[in-house]
């Protein structure tokens, strides 16, 4: 629960801070699942057009749940067929957010989205979470445990700028998962817990890649 509070935390404010460098831009969250980014951002960013995109029967029970907002629109389809750009103005600025939906893949697909993306969208930058070797061994041990064989991962980046270069696009910033969290949480998590975060910031085994494409 962490871990997703702490992404969280570190794409609320990524958001922002694009938001207040480009005024009028989209920010696209590509397997949005019920992320609700819109109504922690929304408001700080007037001129921001958010886009929520996920498979067809997810964005189904999304619009059920959550509704669909002005300035928040709902796009069914699948990730990695990039016809589901065709309704979003893509020469505008555009800050297209992937969170825990890589891991599910592999490199070779991620680097094809990034690929389709650079075509797509004329001012773009890619923010996702990855993980390195380590940190999905971990994970996937964890998984296992819950006998659910269809979450299992298998994008492992080891080399942040590495992959950058593959996908020849300009890294930005690698931000490892916790850092912020291990100071608003001082003192208010048990020893565990704080020690987990210190690794896994220290061993890259979660982090956020944000790059120009
Ligand atoms: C672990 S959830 C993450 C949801 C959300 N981004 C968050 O951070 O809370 C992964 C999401 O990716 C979506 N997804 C998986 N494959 C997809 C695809 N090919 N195209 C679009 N969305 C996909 C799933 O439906 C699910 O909503």
């Amino acid at each position: 629960m962490i871990a997703s509070a702490a992404r969280y935390h570190n794409l609320d404010e990524m958001a922002r801070v694009y938001a207040a460098a480009h005024p009028t831009c989209n920010i696209v969250n590509v397997g949005c699942g019920l992320e609700t980014m819109f109504w922690r951002v929304g408001s700080d960013a007037p001129g921001a057009w958010f886009y929520e995109m996920d498979l067809p029967e997810v964005i189904e029970v999304r619009r059920r749940i959550l509704g669909a907002p002005e300035r928040d629109e709902l796009i069914a389809g699948d990730a990695f067929d990039l016809s589901w750009a065709d309704g979003i103005n893509t020469s505008q600025p555009t800050l297209i957010i992937v969170s825990g939906v890589f891991q599910y893949f592999h490199n070779a697909d991620v680097l094809g989205f990034i690929a389709d993306a650079k075509k797509v969208f004329s001012d773009a930058e890619l923010v996702f979470d990855a993980t390195n070797t380590k940190g999905l061994e971990y994970v996937n041990k964890y998984v296992k445990k819950t006998g659910n064989s269809a979450a299992l991962m298998y994008c492992a980046i080891d080399d942040p700028a590495e992959f950058a270069r593959e996908a020849d696009c300009e890294l930005l910033e690698v931000r490892p998962f916790y850092t912020a969290a291990r100071r608003i949480l001082k003192g208010k998590v048990n020893l565990y817990s704080k020690v987990a975060m210190a690794i896994a910031d220290r061993t890259s085994r979660a982090f956020l890649l944000h790059t120009k494409l």
